[in-house]
């Protein structure tokens, strides 16, 4: 049985972001967490030690999880796979196809199982989903995260216009894909003991949808208040798509449908024109920036930084599976990476004073503040810091796992987070923590004080 941290205390090193472009380190800290897994205080330990605190094992740092704002949770069996293909080619040949299974509960439940239980041992203490069109297998992939333990924001996906989805995988109406949205909704905030799992109103994109699916959900959106996702101006194709059919951005026309809202987090977005920015950013909306994805879908490089400066919540993702890797350490890297290739530019032939973007790279604590807090603002929830009135969702790393690639020579773990950061995998959690529970990794039982 693992040990929860609800009304106990932990005392150890501790590292977040608050600050883009920063990191704070809180070495030999106490955090309180209550009886409801939120955090109390953060405070030195040398102003005093609750009786019955757990003690860090000695070497480890303890880090905000990860918010993975992208991931398209019925892709996982196809991760790494067939990526040769343009978006549009890879949705109908292999992508629709698999996410067609999944109206067969015990293939969902076996993979969402899965995946679930793998995402938080890789640190992702919160992800926003997309499911699948099926009512049932949406619902279960919430009643999955909430029995795992894991902060999950769950949308069914709707997919109803008969132009672009296929006969074998789409709602049969506008109408039925909305009503079946409100169903999921009611049954996911309806679910027992549910303080964590979300329901999220979910267009997969604007091609994939008739105007009056759009609009339908727009009003829902209104009404019910919660979270929305959808795929924004992602990629050459799905961005041209958007001007042919509207003769406006996919951005202009999400607004136009009552879809971009405070909480509406839009993936890729990776054409946003800077009238599109200001539109996102006053909507107060966010972007989730899927780097690696990016690289095979998306014909360009998101303009991280641009969007940054102009005030755009933004958070990563990994967009399991148009990203191969479901490893949100290997986002923050491939987030760096890209940024770096668009500032230099990347063709030899072109002379180096033209050649790329100056000032448009970011590096690593900043793609660390975008995977915690940054995820946290773009879903307006209190995750991601270490901070009072925030839950506590955590990560424990062992930076000297043997079997992990990280290697300190003897120096302390809270000033090499940069080091750790490129260097972590699986094997260096420890442990994984949602609102004060343990849900993955090994147990600190044995380290009462
Ligand atoms: N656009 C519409 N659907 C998808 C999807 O499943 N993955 C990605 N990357 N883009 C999409
Ligand atoms: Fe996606």
């Amino acid at each position: 049985m693992k040990v929860s941290l609800r009304g106990r205390a932990l005392l150890g090193d501790f590292v977040h972001a608050p600050v883009r472009g920063e990191i704070e380190v809180l070495a030999d800290h106490v955090i309180r967490i209550g009886d409801d897994g939120m955090i109390v205080s953060v405070g030195p330990a040398a102003d005093g030690v609750p009786e019955g605190t757990l003690e860090l094992p000695q070497g480890q740092v303890v880090l905000p999880g990860f918010v993975d704002l992208h991931v398209h949770a019925p892709q996982y069996p196809q991760l790494g796979l067939a990526l040769d293909e343009p978006l549009e080619v890879w949705l109908g040949k292999y992508t629709f196809p698999l996410e067609a299974r999944y109206a067969d509960l015990d293939f969902a439940r076996a993979a969402y199982g899965t995946l679930v239980s793998d995402l938080l041992a890789g640190g992702t203490t919160t992800a926003l989903y997309f499911a699948t069109v099926h009512r049932e297998a949406t619902q279960l992939l919430a009643e999955i995260c909430l029995a795992k333990g894991q902060r999950g924001l769950v949308g069914k996906v709707v997919m109803d216009n008969p132009d672009t989805s296929p006969g074998y995988y789409r709602d049969e109406t506008a109408e039925a894909a909305v009503a079946d949205t409100r169903a999921v909704i009611d049954r996911i905030r309806a679910l027992p003991g549910n303080d964590r799992v979300l329901p999220v109103i979910t267009p997969r994109f604007i091609p994939s949808c008739t105007d009056d699916a759009l609009a339908g959900l727009g009003a829902l959106a209104q009404e019910c208040g919660c979270h929305v996702q959808t795929h924004c101006s992602e990629s050459d194709w799905a961005h041209g798509y958007a001007l042919e059919r509207y003769g406006q951005t996919d951005t202009a026309a999400l607004d136009g449908f009552g879809l971009l809202t405070r909480k509406t987090v839009l993936a890729h977005s990776v054409f946003l024109t800077d009238a599109d920015m200001d539109t996102v950013r006053d909507a107060g909306a966010g972007v989730a920036h899927c780097a690696l994805s990016n690289m095979y879908f998306a014909n360009a490089v998101f303009p991280l930084r641009r969007a940054l400066e102009k005030g755009v919540h933004v958070g990563l993702g990994t967009d399991i599976s148009g990203g191969p890797s479901a490893s949100m350490f290997e986002a923050c890297r491939t987030t760096v990476q890209a940024s770096r290739l668009l500032e230099t530019g990347t063709d030899s032939d072109v002379p180096r004073e033209t050649r790329g973007h100056p000032g448009t790279s970011i590096d690593m604590k900043t793609a660390f503040h975008l995977a915690t807090a940054g995820g946290g603002e773009a879903l307006e929830l209190p995750i991601g810091l270490f901070r009072a009135g925030f839950h506590f969702d955590a990560i424990a790393i062992d930076p000297s796992a043997e079997l992990g690639a990280i290697r300190l020579f003897g120096a302390q773990a809270v000033e090499r987070i940069e080091q750790i950061l490129y260097g972590a995998s699986r094997t260096n959690i420890a442990a994984t923590w949602v609102g004060g529970d343990q849900v993955s990794g090994t147990t600190l039982n044995s380290l009462l004080i």
